[in-house]
């Protein structure tokens, strides 16, 4: 054991600039990483929590009450690794030196390529373990959000408590500290059959929302723009609300017979103003293939304020938000009763893949396209209704909890969905996606009787969660790579 009177590494000395280069690094790692298991915002990287706790752990071999028996267990474990350093073996002998290549250690292990690496893992759990015994020490970290130090703790070998105050954050930390590591993986295996059962069922129940196109192409993303009617007097025009009419910002090329051939070149909306006779004017959309990038005008937003493409008048942030406050924040269309749309939200281009070529496609959206979301319109009505009309019981299918409110001092936050008439969260999604998500949620709930474990159904609930991130109204088309932004980027 450790007397209290020993230092413990990190308070003589710490690699910060090896842990912070490695940290930086990880950032850039997805795959089979954990923080892709689900998003939570102020994690802390994997690499400087394990190095930090390993030099909290281990105690200083400079230091004069550190035990003569770790220093010797110490030596022992680093010059036993395979493939260490030939210099270690003078470097280690006095305690100093044991003190600089035990920050070597702890430096190089904060490399993500070694964090499941069998030989640095050993040394590290038999280095922790000649400093605190057969009684694995206990780290204990009530804010534990991503669970970043409590995974570290497990990974050197200790009991880990983790909690938090934020029940997501609760459920990333069942899931990533008790489930995954208790039941190993087979838990992978189940997740992918009972994964698989889902989707199938998801399908079957949604086909009629996300038709095939006539051709046999399938949509993978409908964009939308958000509206607002111009002002001006003598205008009313509708105004798309667009950031920008890129929609692919790069051309996509085959190789046959060793030959580059061109399948589709860049990707941009461009319009035309049509003055009817009667009524307002109006904006028509037109996708085309732009040679150069000043064949792409500006869009309609800058700044929160937005500009009418029929008079170019400028409506005001207020007045922006004003109208879409009265749409609840603008997402859904309007239909009429015949299922004509009216106004709101207006579908800008559609997204389509076809199984025999690469890249994607873009296309104006057709009536049919339309009817997919006025059907899950009336769909949607439908399971309100059902819960209403059962009494209301449980939580409402769509949350209608209040988004948190903006302003203020203190705790207040800057920026508030609440500005844009988003009141409940439900405000934040689409009609159509609301009901994807009531039936990826009821899927997964209702999995717990019949299909998989309940363990499988935690795991598949981060994986809900993660689909309501990709799906919700606040996603972004990324023009660069063509693929959905998720909504916290
Ligand atoms: C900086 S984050 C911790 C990040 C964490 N180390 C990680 O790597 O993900 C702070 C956490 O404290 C939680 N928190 C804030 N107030 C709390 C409280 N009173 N009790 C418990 N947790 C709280 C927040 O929900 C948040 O997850
Ligand atoms: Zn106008």
């Amino acid at each position: 054991m450790i007397p209290k009177e020993c230092k413990r590494l990190a308070e003589v000395d710490f690699p910060i600039a090896e842990v912070s280069r490695h940290a930086a690094r990880e950032k850039s790692i997805r795959h089979g990483h954990p923080s892709t298991l689900h998003l939570w915002w102020a994690r802390r990287p994997l690499a400087s929590s394990r190095a930090m706790l390993m030099a909290l752990l281990l105690p200083d071999p400079g230091d004069p009450h550190c035990p003569e028996a770790f220093k010797k267990a110490a030596r022992r474990i680093l010059l036993g690794m395979h493939g260490r350093p030939e210099g270690w073996m003078e470097a280690v002998e006095p305690d100093d030196g044991l003190r600089r290549i035990l920050l070597k250690f702890i430096a190089d292990f904060a490399n993500w390529d070694l964090a499941a690496n069998g030989i640095w893992l050993d040394a590290a759990r038999a280095l922790v373990k000649a400093a605190h015994g057969e009684e694995r020490p206990l780290v204990v970290d009530p804010f534990a959000g991503g669970g970043s130090i409590p995974l570290e703790a497990l990974r050197l070998g200790c009991e880990a408590f983790a909690s938090d105050l934020n029940p997501v954050a609760c459920l990333i930390l069942k899931v990533m500290l008790e489930d995954i590591p208790r039941h190993g993986p087979g838990l992978a295996d189940e997740l992918r059959r009972v994964g698989a059962e889902i989707k199938q069922a998801a399908e079957r129940e949604l086909v009629d929302l996300y038709p095939a196109d006539p051709d046999g192409s399938t949509p993978i993303a409908y964009l939308w723009a958000r509206t607002v009617r111009c002002e001006a007097p003598n205008c009313g025009a509708e105004i798309p609300l667009l950031r920008s009419l890129w929609l692919a910002k790069k051309a996509v090329f085959k190789r046959e017979k060793g030959r580059r051939i061109k399948v589709r070149g860049r990707q941009a909306l461009r319009y035309r103003v049509v003055r009817p006779a009667e009524g307002p004017q109006r904006v028509e959309l037109e996708v085309f293939e732009p040679e150069t990038d000043n064949d792409v005008r500006a869009g309609t937003v800058t700044r929160a304020k937005a500009a009418c493409l029929c008079c170019g008048a400028v409506l005001p942030p207020e007045r922006v938000r004003a109208q879409l406050s009265e749409q609840r924040g603008g997402a859904d269309v309007l239909f009429d009763e015949a299922g004509r749309r009216l106004g709101g939200a207006r579908m800008t281009a559609v997204v389509t893949l076809r199984e025999d070529e690469p890249g994607r496609r873009y296309r104006l959206p057709t009536d049919a396209d339309y009817a997919a979301v006025h059907e899950a319109q009336a769909r949607l009505a439908g399971i309100l209704d059902e819960w209403e009309r059962g009494g209301k019981q449980g939580l409402c299918p769509v949350p209608d909890e209040p988004t948190p409110a903006g302003g203020g001092s203190g705790a207040g936050r800057a920026f508030s969905v609440q500005r844009y008439g988003m009141l409940q969260w439900g405000d934040l999604f689409t009609a159509r996606q609301k009901v994807a998500l009531t039936e990826f949620s009821s899927l997964v709930a209702r999995g717990s009787d019949s299909r998989g474990s309940e363990i499988a159904n935690l795991t598949l609930a981060m994986a809900v969660g993660r689909c309501a991130d990709y799906g919700s109204s606040g996603v972004i088309w990324a023009q660069g790579g063509e693929f959905v932004a998720h909504t916290f980027g």
